[in-house]
């Protein structure tokens, strides 16, 4: 496996050096390359991605990420030319966020029941693809446009994705959320693409919620949901309170894929680079490991997957609520149990 690492800024670092851990452990064959890239940089050259990194980095077979960010950055600026720029450049446009209540991890639910769903988020149009602009700045006459794209293209490959993600697991149940009723035009390519890709799946039973309806069931019933679709907004916003549900930001991994295999997958913890935890070694780096095991998963290594998944399951099953997490410690831990 050919590995591009880009460790990236505060604890960033920390928590990719423990899953780099569990993978050498069960990959044998690892072979990482290291690309400098991130707040730290850009301060001191001015660059973002060169065009030569992003070539390279074409050519690994996945990249795992730690976190890009530093308070002394302008915002904006790593979101839109390094972050953004590698979605849309490797054609990211499968968003994958799982969100598992685990033995042993408290929710902030006082009844949450079992939570294990899989939100597929589309990761490459809808609001976020910089189709807008502005006149008359910063005058009482300013307008400001953000015109949400929907392909009937770029809907139907990840629609597809999830309807095979939801094929393969137990439940075999997909919810689309949207806002159909007020957003018409967009809701409507997508409901219709739901039905149509659906077709080819009968096993799966398909749900809808509009996207508020579907933030109180989040907290009042989130074990209803198994597989979910959805666009790249709304699936910004729900998949964070899928996390929070779920014990939170030491845990939320992801994977920014092109489901064709094209491009190498991103993998990444969901939080940031968490300056005000930065080297103190007390950053949790499970959501690091599970961001493992979605590349793994992604990469055809099931059986790799699987163990990482049930070591990281474990620890936190038996993990003493008491003691503070050690970074180094928690990876020593699912190294050795993966
Ligand atoms: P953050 O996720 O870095 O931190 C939020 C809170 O969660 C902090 O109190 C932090 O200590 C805690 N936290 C985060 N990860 C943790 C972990 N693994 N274990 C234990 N506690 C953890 O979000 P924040 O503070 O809003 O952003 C900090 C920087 O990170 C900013 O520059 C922001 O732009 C950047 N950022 C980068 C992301 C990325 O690289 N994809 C995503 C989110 C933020
Ligand atoms: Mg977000």
């Amino acid at each position: 496996m050919r590995l591009a690492v880009i460790a990236g800024d505060g604890i960033g670092p920390e928590v990719v050096t423990e899953g780099l851990k569990v993978l050498g452990g069960v990959v044998p064959d690892l072979e990482t390359t290291e690309y400098d890239l991130g707040a730290t940089r850009w301060q001191r050259t001015g660059e973002l991605l060169p065009d030569s990194v992003l070539d390279e980095l074409r050519g690994h077979d996945a990249i795992l990420l730690g976190a890009i960010g530093d308070p002394g950055v302008p915002p904006g600026i790593l979101e839109r030319g390094l972050l953004l720029r590698l979605r849309f450049e490797l054609d990211h446009h499968v968003n994958l966020r799982p969100a598992k209540l685990y033995d042993g991890v408290r929710s902030p639910l006082a009844e949450p029941g079992p939570i294990d769903m899989l939100c597929v988020r589309e990761g490459t149009e809808g609001p976020y693809v910089g189709n807008g602009g502005v006149l008359r700045r910063d005058t009482p006459h300013e307008v400001a446009t953000e015109v949400s794209l929907n392909t009937a293209f770029g809907v139907e490959r990840v629609v597809r994705y999830a309807f095979e993600r939801a094929t393969a697991r137990p439940r075999r149940h997909l919810t689309l959320i949207h806002k159909t009723n007020v957003l018409t035009h967009a809701g409507s390519l997508w409901s219709r693409t739901v039905e149509e890709v659906g077709a080819e799946f009968p096993e799966v039973t398909v749900a809808y919620q509009h996207v508020d309806a579907a933030s109180m069931f989040f907290i009042t019933d989130p074990g209803r949901y198994d597989v979910i679709v959805t666009d790249n907004l709304f699936g910004d916003i729900v998949t964070d309170v899928a996390a929070a549900v779920t014990g939170g930001i030491g845990l939320a991994a992801s994977g920014n894929l092109d489901a064709s295999g094209t491009h190498p997958g991103m993998f990444e913890p969901v939080h940031g680079s968490a300056p005000d935890i930065a080297g103190q070694g007390v950053a949790d780096p499970t959501a690091t490991v599970l961001s493992v095991a979605l590349l793994l998963e992604h990469l055809g290594l099931g059986d790799q997957a699987r163990k990482v998944n049930a070591a990281v399951a474990f620890d936190l099953s038996t993990r003493d609520p008491q003691q503070p997490v050690r970074t180094t410690e928690v990876g020593d831990r699912l190294a050795a149990l993966a």
